[in-house]
This record gives structure tokens, sequence and C-alpha cells, in this order.
């Protein structure tokens, strides 16, 4: 996310916005700051969910007669409470008694009903107790959720930033006003809204794609390359108009199954990285000030068609933007801002080998033409690409980089990111199903079983196929 296209070869007066210093917003904010609506602080709410929350609760019930199991029944009927799972075994206090039982119960409750559900058990029932369980920041499990996904960081914006260069034009402000409604009214599934870009926009793009056009043939990677020419000859890349982000998504979808949705502007690390795990690209579409057509403090649209999209069109980068996504979902705020910083060291300013040189594969570098000729001169200092340590590097984003990772390979990179997604602390691991677009948590044995079926299958496929090639 990464917006300045500098001509500058020193340091920037620009700011650069990242999604790390959006996630250390979201840390520093405390352990509620997630944007979905987990419940917080109470110490047994596993997770919320369309208002109603999960509880582990155990009780006793001493009564002979067994009258507080049936007034227990009661109390989860007039709740509404859903049972998840129930168990009972012989009470701690009654070795010698068949009456006695304790309970462990799983169930679903209205939020707002949980601490008089509670109560009214405790009336009825010794020893109640909720059981702490991990909680998990909520996160979209269906591709629908993405319309939840819209926590925007605005103080970069021109109403907020008085180093924006738009800051002081009025005009300027309305017009931006008018596509971020655009994207404030989209919802998943409408058609992607058509911008009609004026000749004063189209100006700046132009002075953009022409500058950056004459060196990408010698700094940019080969899929960047290959992807853009393609983009040239079916979307209508080119200096004349600023390509539609409808025609470009359904260009994607067809090269990755990635697909473009638009943005008002800067999004939460969170919401940005959840996106990337159903290969939804969140896409800003207005265009920077034309006085500064070669440095925008904030995500733009040059930014986005020309660092972003050609990239996205590639398979194995593709592959590797939703293993970060994947990475991230119901992650906590200090392993979010990690994979923030990995986003930024890879996504944005990732540098690759090939054929023996390096070459830039990071959007942030190749939407701007003086730090994308900075970063493969020989001034900088080069890692190789090891997640646990770039994920930890310190970012500049008053000025260049002082540090680039260069990785082996996207494959190389994609492999080294499944390891360190691994050690992510989640209760739970998580799967794409491409066929509803929606992510499944593979928290029980029958859903793993499930997905090696599956798994089964295609191998059977794949065996089919090798022997028909004998
Ligand atoms: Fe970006």
């Amino acid at each position: 996310m990464k917006t300045d296209s500098g001509l500058q070869n020193g340091p920037l007066t620009g700011r650069k916005q990242s999604l790390i210093e959006d996630a250390r917003r979201e840390r520093s904010s405390g352990p509620c700051s997630s944007p979905g609506p987990s419940r917080c602080g109470d110490g047994f709410v596993f997770e919320e969910r369309d208002g109603r929350v999960t509880v582990n609760i155990l009780f006793a019930l001493s009564n002979e007669k067994n009258v507080g199991f049936f007034k227990t029944g009661k109390i989860f009927e007039t709740f509404e409470a859903k049972l998840l799972h129930v168990e009972s075994r012989p009470g701690k206090r009654s070795k010698n008694s068949t009456t006695e039982l304790d309970f462990f119960m799983r169930c679903e409750v209205h939020s707002s009903d949980l601490d008089i559900f509670i109560n009214s058990l405790k009336r009825v029932a010794d020893d109640v107790r909720t059981v702490p369980e991990e909680k998990v920041p909520w996160f979209p499990r269906q591709i629908k959720d993405l319309d939840r996904c819209n926590l925007l960081i605005t103080k970069f914006d021109p109403d907020m930033d008085e180093e924006h260069p738009g800051f002081s034009d009025p005009e300027y402000r309305k017009r931006r006003a008018f596509i971020t409604e655009l994207a404030f009214n989209y919802k998943q599934g409408d058609p992607l809204p058509i911008v009609e870009y004026t000749a004063e926009e189209i100006s700046t793009w132009r002075e953009v794609y022409k500058t950056l056009r004459s060196i990408y043939p010698s700094l940019a990677c080969r899929q960047f390359l290959d992807a853009l020419q393609q983009l040239e000859r079916e979307c209508g890349y080119g200096e004349e108009k600023i390509p539609q982000l409808r025609e470009v998504s359904a260009f994607l979808k067809g090269k990755t199954g990635f697909q473009l949705r638009p943005v008002a502007g800067l999004l939460s690390a969170r919401d940005f990285l959840a996106s990337l795990a159903f290969r939804v690209f969140q896409c800003t579409q207005y265009i920077r000030h034309s006085s500064a057509p070669m440095h925008s403090p904030e995500p733009d649209c040059c930014h986005e068609l020309l660092g972003h999209i050609p990239m996205l069109a590639d398979k194995e980068f593709a592959q590797f933007s939703q293993e970060i996504g994947l990475a991230s979902l119901g992650a906590s705020d200090e392993d979010i801002e990690k994979l923030s910083t990995l986003y930024w060291f890879t996504v944005e300013f990732g540098l690759c080998k090939q054929n023996g040189t390096v070459k830039a594969y990071g959007a942030g570098l190749l939407s701007s033409y003086g730090e994308l000729v900075y970063a493969l001169s020989n001034e900088p200092e080069y890692k190789p690409f090891n997640p646990e340590e770039t994920a930890v590097q310190p970012y500049q984003d008053q000025a260049y980089q002082p540090v680039y990772f260069v990785s082996e390979s996207f494959e190389d990179a994609k492999i080294k990111l499944r390891r360190y997604s691994a050690t992510i602390k989640r209760p739970f691991s998580v799967r794409y199903d491409p066929y509803t677009c929606s992510i499944e948590v593979l928290d029980q044995s029958s859903k793993i079983q499930n997905a090696l079926s599956q798994m089964r299958e295609d191998l059977k496929i794949l065996h089919s196929a090798l022997e028909k090639l004998g």
C-alpha cells in the first residue's frame, strides 16, 4: 500500500503509509480494537457472531429427584440457548453417590442475555462456572462478509491531511468524495462501478504511465512484464485511458481467480489482509492530485493498477498473497502487525532473483520511479527473504527503505511463508473453499475428514492422468 512515486532520488518529502503502522495502532488501542463484533473483557466468550456468543459452562446438580436438571433445561429453553455439546460425569463430591452429577455444556446464547442467563443457572445449580477459552477476533467467513471489512484509516486523505496535495483544492476533494461514495455504496456481488475520468485525471495518469513504463523493462521482474503486456493488449492499459476496475477484475479472475472490489481509501490492516484470503483485492479508484503526478501520500489508482494488478495475474504470486490473507484470519493483533510487515517487505517492496540478477516485484516499487531506481542500485542493503526476520524488520516510512528482502522465487517465498504461518498461534486452521467462496474453520475432526476425502478424489484424478500419460 505504499504510494509514493516521487522522481527524487533521496529522502521523500511525502509520507508513505503502510499496513504496519495501522496494525500498531490497532494493537495500541487494546485487544478489543479488531473491527468485528468480538466481545472482549469477560474472559470466557469465544466469539460473537450475529449477536450470539458461544460459551462453555460447568455446573453441578445435587438434587436427588433431578428437579435441578429440569429447571436447568427450562432456563436453556427460556433463553433460546442452542446446545452444541453436553457431557456429564459423577460429581467430585459424590464418590459414594449416584445422584450428584457435574455437567459440561457448550451452548450459544444471545450476547445481551448472557449475564442474566448465567445468574439464572446459579439459582438452580451448584458451582456454576464458565470455562475460559481463547478468544478469537472476528473474521469474515463468507465473501459477502467483506462488506463488513471496511474500517478506513482516514488520516492521509485530503480532508484530514494538510500535507496532501489536494488539501486546499475544494474541487479535488469534491471529486474524491464522489468516487469514494461509489465504494461506500458497493456490496459484494454488485457490478464494479465505472468512473468516467476527466481529461485532467487522464493527463495525470499519462505522465505516471509514461515515466514508469520506460524503466520497467530493465528493472521489473519477468512476471510483471508479461502481465503488463497482456493488460495492454486485453484491458486497454496505456497512456490514453485509465483502465476500469470492472475490466481489470474480469481479467484477473480469468488468470488467478483474484477479483477487485472498490475501497474508499486506506483500510485497516486486519480488514485489508482478510480480503486477500478470499482472493479479493481492495482497490482505490480515485487518482492523485494533478499538481503532484509523481507523488501520493496514500494509495490511488496509479499505485493499484500499475503496482499491484500485473503481479496479481501471476499464479504463484496470487497464491502467496492469499496465504498472507489466510494467515491473518483470527490472528492476534501482534501477529497482524508481523504479517503486515511481511506484506510490506514482499508485496509492497519485494525483490526477487531472476537469471542471476535482482528484479522488483513489490507494488510500492513498481509504482514509484524514484524508489524503483534506488532499490536496484548499489545503495540499499539486501537480505535474503526469511519470514521470521522480515516480520520484525523495522520499516522506513519517511524515506526509501534501507533494507530490501530478496526472494529466491515466489515458490520459495510461498513455502517459507507457509512454514511461518504454521507458527501463528490459533486454536484452529483455516482453509479456503473456492466453490462456496468461504473460509472453512478446521476445528473438528469431521471437517478434516471431509477435506481429506476431497483431496483423495483430486489425487485419484491426478493418478488417472499420470496413467494415461503412460
Ligand atoms: Fe499497495
